[in-house]
């Protein structure tokens, strides 16, 4: 019998039905009806749309089978300039092993328990900081602008050793790097730009080193310049906007969710459940997490051919009932355990304990400064982010006192 190829829809992308923090209920209703879905990629090739946790986990559990190669990977949504092309020197979340093996040793050796220490009280500090800037506006505030961004922006310059002299400069090319309404041409030339500003830091570290991870690893002789800058450069990326947007999110879903706010104020301790409840139930990583299939495989009974593109959407995953119970309701004393609001497999998150510290210690601090904090906005006035990799907010305005 002659083969015919099933038919394909777009990637759902559309959260219409009024809860900002749901996933699209187009990918709910695939988890039952078309659990690995054909789909149409943004550049016309075939994909695979995974909803179910247990697939979801399979295909990001097995590199062999399911690459990251950057070339083959496809991009999921329409206009990401990050659509496939080959890894370039230091790009760890698109290559294999053994370069990804080798990579990621000489960054994971940076992210060290003594080094998370170290940070903690760093951080504590640079949110405090913010927050007393914060404080001295007249409400309301976009908590986006004044708490969100800056947070990430500043902990991500203490890793890489950036001076305080230089932190205004290198916060203002992150942020249009990350602009919201930049065309592709804009991103490109920001990218360069901060690429430039973190390969002449990264020069400078090696003339004269300092205790952080960019000076560790520009010192690795294995290095090449190029690579320990887009390591650098990669850390800013996939560190910078999650953890931001994470920040924005969850504050709103706990200023959604008296109870569950009240409970955690009442209860501090309750904190690191909290977030990861928050990161399971938000699952910020819409899209990104990409595989392209090595060779023919069946999930399902469905035929992927070598080269389709695989969507792993994490944010369904981490919705299905199969593996959390009533998993839309919003419960920070909910057993986590096997979400993967940061991936799953040898690409799992390098940073994630260092977003986890980032957010346990902001979210209580601004809780604890703010106890009145309130929306200056009725919630649906509130503006989404959908159109990236990454969901989150486009501005949060709140009030207090
Ligand atoms: C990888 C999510 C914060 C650095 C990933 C992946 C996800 C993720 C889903 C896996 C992508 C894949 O499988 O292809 C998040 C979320 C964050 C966060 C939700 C915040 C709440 C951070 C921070 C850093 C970081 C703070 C570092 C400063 C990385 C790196 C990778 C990665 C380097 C690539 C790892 C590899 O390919 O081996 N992240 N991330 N992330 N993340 Fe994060």
């Amino acid at each position: 019998m002659p083969e015919t190829a099933p038919a394909r829809r777009a990637i759902p992308r559309e959260r219409t039905q009024g809860c900002p923090f749901d996933p699209p209920a187009a990918l709910r209703e695939l988890q039952d009806k078309d659990p690995v879905c054909p789909v149409v990629m943004a550049d016309g090739s075939s994909g695979w749309l995974l909803t179910r946790h247990e697939d979801v986990r399979a295909v990001l559990g097995d590199y062999q089978r399911f690459t990251s190669r950057g070339e083959l990977r496809n991009s999921a949504l329409d206009g990401q300039v990050t659509a496939a092309r080959p890894a370039k020197p230091g790009e760890i979340n698109s290559v294999d092993p053994p370069e990804h093996t080798r990579l990621r040793r000489k960054l994971s050796g940076m992210f060290t328990t003594s080094r998370m220490t170290q940070l903690t009280e760093r951080i504590t500090a640079i949110v405090d900081d913010v927050l007393d800037a914060m404080d001295r506006f007249a409400p309301p505030v976009d908590l986006v602008q004044e708490f969100a961004q800056p947070i990430p922006s500043l902990v991500i310059c203490e890793l890489m050793g950036v001076e305080y002299a230089e932190r205004d400069v290198f916060q203002e090319k992150t942020t249009n790097m990350l602009a919201l309404s930049a065309t592709p041409e804009q991103y490109l030339a920001a990218l360069d730009d901060i690429y430039a500003y973190v390969t002449d830091l990264v020069e400078r570290k090696r003339a004269h080193p300092t205790d952080d991870i960019l000076s560790n690893l520009a010192a690795e002789e294995e290095l090449t310049t190029e690579e320990v800058s887009r390591m650098g450069l990669a850390l800013l990326a996939a560190g910078h906007e999650t953890t931001a947007h994470m920040l924005a999110l969850g504050t709103f879903a706990l200023l959604r969710s008296p109870d569950q706010l009240a409970a955690l104020r009442a209860d501090p301790a309750l904190i690191t459940g909290a977030v990861e409840e928050l990161l399971r139930y938000l699952t910020i990583a819409q899209y990104g997490a990409e595989r392209a299939a090595t060779g023919d495989v069946e999930i399902r009974s469905r035929l992927i051919r070598k080269g389709d593109v695989v969507v792993p959407a994490l944010m369904a995953a981490n919705r299905d009932p199969h593996r959390f119970d009533e998993p839309d309701v919003l419960d920070i004393t909910r057993r986590t355990a096997g979400h993967m609001a940061f991936g799953f497999g040898i690409h799992q998150c390098l940073g994630q304990q260092l977003a986890r510290v980032e957010l346990r210690i902001a979210y209580r601090a601004l809780f604890d400064r703010f106890p009145t904090l309130r929306l200056a906005v009725p919630p649906d006035k509130v503006p989404l982010r959908t159109d990236s990799v990454t969901y989150g907010l486009a501005a949060l305005p709140v009030a207090w006192g």
